[in-house]
Parts: C-alpha cells; structure tokens; sequence
C-alpha cells in the first residue's frame, strides 16, 4: 500500500483534558489517501532520545489536515505535547490495513478510552450508534465529537460515575439488536471481551489492536499477535483483525 514520509506543520496542538492532547498537523498527501483505523508514524525528536518512531491513529481528516488524539504517557509523548504550532513533524504514512466499510452494515461501535482515536475517523463515514466506555468520567473520550459527527452515543464508565454502570462490553451486549457488525478499539481486556460477545452472538468484529510497536513498518516484529494463520504483525497485517480469527 502506498504511503508517504514527509515533514508535516503542526497546525494546532491542544490539550483536551487530563493528559490527553489533541494534534493537527498539514500531510495532505497522506491525508488524501488515509482510510478510517490507519495510522502514521512519527519521528518525535530529531535528536536521539526518543530514538524509535512512535504510532499514532488517524483520528481525523479535513481537507488536507489531519487530526491525531493522543495521551502522554511516557517520553515521547511528552515530547510531542511541547511542541508548538508552526513546528514540523518528520510522519510516515498511511500505515496499516484500516476498517474494511464494505461490510454487512448496519454497524455498531466500541470505543474503549484511548480506542477512541481512531474510531472518530470511522464515525464519520459510518454514522451509527457508539459505545464510548472508560473507566471514570473524567477519562471518557470524544463524546461530544461523535455526536457532532452525526452519531448516536451512549455511555459507560466501570465505577459508574456516568452512563451505565460496568464495562462497555457488557454496555454492548444491551445494544446488539439491529446490528450486524462490530467495530471496535481500546485495550485488550475489552477487545477480548467484544471479541467474546461477538462470538455468542454470530456477529463479526472488526478489532483495532493497541498492540506497542518498535520499527512500525513490519521489520522487527515487534508487534506480533497470534491468529488462526499464524503469527502477524499489527503494523503490517493489522492494525485491524477479525475477531474471529485472533489468538488471545
Ligand atoms: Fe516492527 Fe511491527 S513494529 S514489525
């Protein structure tokens, strides 16, 4: 699949909320050719530390701009938050597989805290009910964007703090009935639990795995996951997968 590497401005850099951080940066070439649930690679620093590219999903595109979510959480992402408007950033990109949207619809969407990322982007070419789960309020994610994408939205937050009390997983299983795929992303305990109620109830799922990655264009083999044909690499083969045939 073709993509491109090329400096990209930032055009804006916005904290959200906590330490979650919101990013637009000018790639047209990458942003004419980005499919909902890929991702680019960044080159944070340009000196040695951090040495490693870092993924970011797509969590938007407008023209020739592109929109990343992001949560600092260690180096890089520190980094990345200090970076001002008019900066530029070294990107690769498109990367990975995406969402396959030719799929039975209609569709039903999980989001699980940081799995929002890229399912903003999906939201806006599929617009359909979605499940937005976190463990507290304070770490629900893109409630409101979702709704002004053209979506329905409903909530869950494990300690029970808004919407329904428990994990979006179970959320899901309450709002099955005239769907007949599954999109999906967040962190694995909840993709193995969507991945389980898809299977009870015959639907496929599309997963977007959080897998951490080293090189990001499938040389290290860093990111493996297992599947019913063997291992295969998130950043090459994925990031999406059906559930059906992931290992967990
Ligand atoms: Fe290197 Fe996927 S991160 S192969």
């Amino acid at each position: 699949m073709k993509n491109f590497q090329l400096q990209a401005k930032i055009l804006a850099q916005t904290k959200i909320k906590n330490s979650y951080w919101r990013c637009t940066l000018r790639a047209a070439p990458i942003a004419r050719l980005a499919r909902p649930g890929q991702f680019v690679n960044i080159k944070i620093s340009a000196g040695l530390t951090p040495l490693l590219r870092r993924p970011f999903s797509i969590h938007g595109i407008s023209g020739d701009k592109l929109t990343l979510l992001y949560e600092v959480v260690g180096q890089g992402t520190q980094i990345l938050a200090q970076k001002k408007a008019g900066e530029s950033l070294d990107i690769i990109g498109p990367l990975g597989n995406g969402f396959e949207l030719k799929s039975a619809r209609p569709a039903l969407i999980v989001a699980g805290g940081m799995g929002a990322a890229p399912l903003l982007f999906l939201a806006t070419k599929v617009k359909t009910l979605v499940l937005v789960g976190a463990k507290t309020k304070e770490q629900l994610l893109c409630v409101q964007e979702f709704k002004k994408s053209g979506c329905r939205v409903k909530i869950s937050t494990d300690d029970g703090s808004a919407g329904f009390k428990g994990r979006v997983s179970e959320l899901l299983k309450h709002n099955l009935a005239g769907y007949n795929t599954i999109y999906a992303c967040g962190p694995k305990p909840m993709l193995k639990a969507v991945a389980e109620v898809a299977k009870k109830y015959k639907l496929p799922a599309q997963l977007s795995l959080e897998e951490h990655m080293a090189c990001g264009i499938g040389a290290c083999l860093g990111c493996v996951v297992k599947t019913k044909d063997g291992l295969r690499r998130v950043c090459k083969e994925g990031p999406v997968f059906l559930a059906e045939d992931l290992i967990w």
